[in-house]
């Protein structure tokens, strides 16, 4: 980049850093894999390709209009999956940010075919009675990009088979949170498998959580 970007744009990639490496920190992913990206500006910020999260600086931080073309001339590669972070961008004009990370346990799932169904009424903090399993494609590919949309249609989180987990949100830190609880989620049903039958909860029950999370909170 030839010169500085503004003060806000330099501070949303800083964001944008501090998060990808809270991925770390977290447990949520494993050194370098895993990417973030921030809607801005008619298109996104998002985390180059196969760089070290701690050495990160705003410069590395690629700007990609909604065409998947980069903004700016030079620039470091982005993540090997803007597609599917462009394509969400695209269909879900709700969100602002994408967590893409392979944890453990959503992992273990998405690896042996498994959505989480609504064992635990908090599966609804993705938006509805499951989190759904997005086919397996080949990483960047444009398959891999519609079987996520189509998964994310109506939620906010969802598995991808034998890769690993990406969460949706107003907000960069409210993707974030969603992804830590998706991972809380998933060790807790790859525990409960464990035990044995595992009793669901019904269609019935799963409307009525999700219909008390809408006045849950602080809200008046
Ligand atoms: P990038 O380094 O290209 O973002 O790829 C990491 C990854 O997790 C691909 O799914």
């Amino acid at each position: 980049m030839s010169e500085q970007p503004p003060k806000y744009e330099q501070q949303l990639r800083q964001q944008l850093i501090d998060y990808a490496i809270k991925l770390n920190s977290s447990g949520l992913t494993q050194g370098k894999s895993g990417n973030i990206s921030i809607r801005f500006d008619n298109g996104f910020l998002i985390t180059p390709t196969a760089l070290s999260y701690q050495q990160l600086t705003i410069e590395d931080i690629v700007h990609l209009q909604l065409d998947g073309l980069p903004a700016i001339e030079g620039q470091r590669k982005p993540s090997s999956e803007w597609r599917f972070h462009c394509d969400l961008y695209q269909h879900r004009d709700d969100i602002n940010a994408v967590v893409h990370a392979h944890p453990d346990y959503c992992t273990a799932l998405a690896c042996t075919s498994r959505a989480i169904p609504a064992f635990h009424y908090m599966v609804a903090i993705a938006g509805g009675d499951d989190i759904p399993l997005a086919p397996y494609a080949l990483f960047g590919t444009e398959q891999l990009s519609h079987n996520v949309v189509t998964a994310l249609t109506q939620r906010q989180a969802c598995l991808i088979e034998n890769h690993g987990l990406i969460a949706i949100g107003s907000t960069l830190s409210e993707s974030f949170h969603l992804a830590l609880e998706v991972e809380t989620l998933a060790k807790q049903y790859c525990e409960a498998i464990k035990l044995g039958d595992i009793k669901l909860l019904s269609k019935q029950q799963m409307t009525e959580v999700i219909a008390k999370f809408k006045t849950y909170g602080q809200r008046n």
